[in-house]
């Protein structure tokens, strides 16, 4: 069994999945920190893993950039590969005045400017949400680890570059922490099909501050991101 953008068949991949943007960032967290790895998907390169963390079973594959990328996979993996847990780790573009580059942030909720939803045809606007067990084991995991992270809503956005020059205004106005392009799609999917998400994020830049990660702080921020999904995945 396959499907058009997967080639794992059932049963090769955990219950748990991480999903990080970039697949190479998947090779990167299987090849650091899994043992006993075998790999179950190449197709559009979209790399997928599976291994074991401190003896369990976890899987590990990109999602690509933006929520209909996401939404593909993450819909494939719930319900075609029984996977009951997706938790994905990705980088955000800070609004809040709070927050700095290498920061950590729970997405809580996730606002959007998607129409991804209009698919349910609601009477009404859904809040797409984090499963709590997987957000409260990950605050505690990172307690743990000893690393601070903020927990609250984030933007879903469509687009990278607008047009729209107040938006991020009016979000910030709003107490939205960040602005990324994949969790909202990713809670529906989960919401949609009974099963858990949660989205892990490393602010990369600040629209408001004038701040940039260097190399060493990006490797190290996303290293922290990793061990919190990692000790969430098997806990
Ligand atoms: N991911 C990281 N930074 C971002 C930004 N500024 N906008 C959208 N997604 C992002």
């Amino acid at each position: 069994m396959s499907t058009a953008h997967n080639a794992a068949n059932l049963g090769d991949i955990a219950k748990t999945v991480l999903m990080p943007g970039d697949p190479l960032r998947a090779k990167f967290i299987a090849d650091t920190f899994l043992e006993n790895v075998t790999q179950f998907n190449t197709v559009r390169n979209m790399f997928g893993y599976t291994g074991e963390y401190k003896g369990k079973k976890v899987s590990v594959m990109g999602s690509g950039m933006g929520m209909p990328s996401i939404g593909i996979y993450s819909y494939e993996l719930y319900s075609m590969y029984d996977v009951d847990n997706i938790i994905r780790i990705g980088s955000a573009g800070a609004l809040s005045d709070d927050l700095s580059c290498m920061d950590v942030v729970l997405a809580s909720t996730a606002s959007t400017n998607s129409n991804y939803a209009a698919q349910y045809k609601l009477p009404g606007t859904i809040a797409p949400t984090a499963n709590f067990t997987l957000l409260k084991t990950a605050y505690d995991e990172a307690a743990k680890l000893g690393i601070d992270v903020t927990v609250g809503n984030v933007l879903s956005s469509d687009t990278f570059y607008s047009d729209d020059k107040d938006a991020n205004d009016l979000w910030k106005k709003m107490g939205v922490l960040c602005v990324e392009m994949e969790s909202a799609a990713l809670y529906l999917n989960a919401q949609r099909l009974g099963k858990k998400a949660l989205c892990i994020l490393t602010i990369s830049d600040h629209l408001y501050k004038n701040e940039e990660l260097d190399a060493y702080q990006r490797q190290t921020s996303f290293t922290n991101m990793m061990e919190i999904a990692l000790n969430t995945a098997i806990n």
